[in-house]
């Protein structure tokens, strides 16, 4: 094999250099340089890479014929609504999230259900004794599911050449190598050769092809952004490892929107669809305490109900400490200003933390007002009724404003029994003859707590 010829290339301005610089000399950025190959050497050709060369050519638009696409319909309900619909055949996605979370899990699980067709699961990570013994805790084995422990990339072309299998998984990108590139498993130019391939081999064959990347430190996907750009979709995985619940998150996708999600629940054999978010993350706790209030926030297009915590005490120490868990922390000083400074509350001396039940993150401006509702519960020491759930943002200036989607809430919160629903008075479009629930709209803070307070 001809040897292949590479280069240096700051990824910051694209100065080229033979050899790696600490510092780049075009635009001073330090640890910028990155390998690339710049002429390939002769490679081996697979069937998939000889077939054709097709040429493009300009074509009026609207003379294009409509192929509606075939999705392959997943038995994982939440993956296919993720998916859009379903798998799209010849699409490669990219499937993200922290080491330990659960993705070799799913893709595995996925794969034993899938009994219809051939699957070859390739893993770089473990070993196929250790891929078995998971997969047999799962549930039952799946016979058209083949193992292949490899992790250079054209050896897991000349066995999917001889299987053709209708799907493909990939454990993970960072483990595979292409012969070539010289650098190391999992650096930058590895990781983008070996997915143009696999890009390559997808659309070539119409084989859908699942990629597990692993998330760094910094919460990027391998590293910079660059398979985001190549994948036709990505996936992600959340969650807390300490709790249960698993979100799916889709991030980018060419087939679909990228408002959908899943929810899963990761118990002894394997990972459990969540079908009624709602019921689970509220606290089936009947006995009314002080501090907790329910918000209906909306995660996509999912609408659901979360119960947010709040404790408040008096600091033993001089400063005092302000922690969340789940929810932005500079946002959580800002409603406390808000509350100090435009409701009257005095919150300065005091220790406030917050937690949203579930090990969830919430992002959702929606939640605002069941925290500030929860915080000064737990300061007065009063229970909010819980048939009372709350969905607005909270401003500067201490209104209560308005939240995309509300009449989705509002319907959630209803089919789950909740009595009443705050929001905002702003919130126009609500008519409260066509809910059986009591929808109450405020303007400012203080009208929330005398409907919640007296
Ligand atoms: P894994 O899929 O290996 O994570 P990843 O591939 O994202 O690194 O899952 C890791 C965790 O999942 C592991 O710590 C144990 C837990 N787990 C369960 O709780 N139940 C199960 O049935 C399985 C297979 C794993
Ligand atoms: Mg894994």
């Amino acid at each position: 094999m001809a040897k292949v010829k590479t280069a240096y290339f700051c990824q910051n301005c694209g100065h080229e250099a033979p050899k790696w610089l600490g510092r780049c000399p075009s635009c001073n950025e330090w640890n910028t340089f990155v390998e690339e190959v710049i002429s390939k050497g002769k490679k081996e050709v697979t069937a998939f890479a000889k077939s054709s060369k097709k040429t493009a050519k300009p074509t009026a638009i609207h003379t294009i014929e409509e192929i509606p696409v075939q999705r392959i319909q997943m038995k994982d309900k939440e993956l296919n609504r993720v998916l859009g619909g379903g798998l799209v055949p010849g699409s490669l996605t990219l499937f993200g999230g922290e080491p330990g979370i659960g993705k070799s899990t799913l893709m595995l699980q996925m794969a034993m259900q899938e009994t219809d067709q051939e699957i070859l699961y390739v893993s770089g990570e473990e070993s196929m004794q250790q891929i078995k013994m998971r997969a047999g805790r799962i549930g039952e084995l799946n016979e058209s599911c083949y193992l292949l422990t490899e992790t250079q990339l054209e050896s897991i072309f000349k066995h999917a050449e001889q299987l053709s299998p209708d799907l493909v998984v990939i454990d993970s990108i960072q483990t595979i190598h292409s012969e070539n590139i010289e650098s190391s498993p999992g650096s930058i130019s590895q990781i983008r050769e070996c997915t143009a391939q696999l890009l390559r081999f997808a659309k070539q064959t119409e084989t859908p092809v699942f990629l597990i990347g692993h998330i760094t430190k910094e919460g990027s996907l391998a590293g910079p952004k660059v398979l985001e750009h190549m994948v036709d979709s990505v996936l992600q995985f959340e969650g807390d490892r300490n709790h249960v619940y698993r979100l799916l998150r889709s991030i980018k996708n060419r087939f679909g929107s990228t408002n959908e999600l899943g929810i899963y629940e990761m118990l002894g054999d394997g990972l459990r669809q969540v079908e009624n978010p709602s019921e689970i993350l509220i606290s089936n706790n009947k006995d009314q305490l002080s501090g907790s209030a329910i918000a209906a926030t909306l995660e996509g297009l999912r609408p659901m109900l979360i119960e947010v915590q709040a404790l408040v005490s008096t600091a033993a120490y001089g400063t005092p400490q302000r922690s969340a868990t789940g929810f932005d922390l500079r946002r959580l000083n800002m409603l406390l200003a808000v509350m100090e400074k435009r409701c009257g509350f005095k919150l300065g001396a005091k220790d406030v933390f917050l937690n949203i039940a579930g090990g969830i993150k919430v992002d959702d401006p929606a939640i605002d007002l069941a925290v500030v509702a929860a915080i000064l519960s737990s300061n007065a020491d009063i229970a909010i009724n819980k048939n009372i759930c709350l969905s607005a943002e909270v401003g500067l200036s201490g209104e209560v404003r308005p939240i995309n989607r509300v009449d989705q809430r509002v319907s959630e919160a209803e089919k789950l029994g909740f009595d009443k629903i705050i929001i905002s008075k702003e919130n126009k479009g609500i008519k409260q003859a066509d809910f059986k629930i009591e929808v109450v709209e405020c303007s400012r803070i203080e009208e929330v707590l005398r409907e919640l307070f007296g």
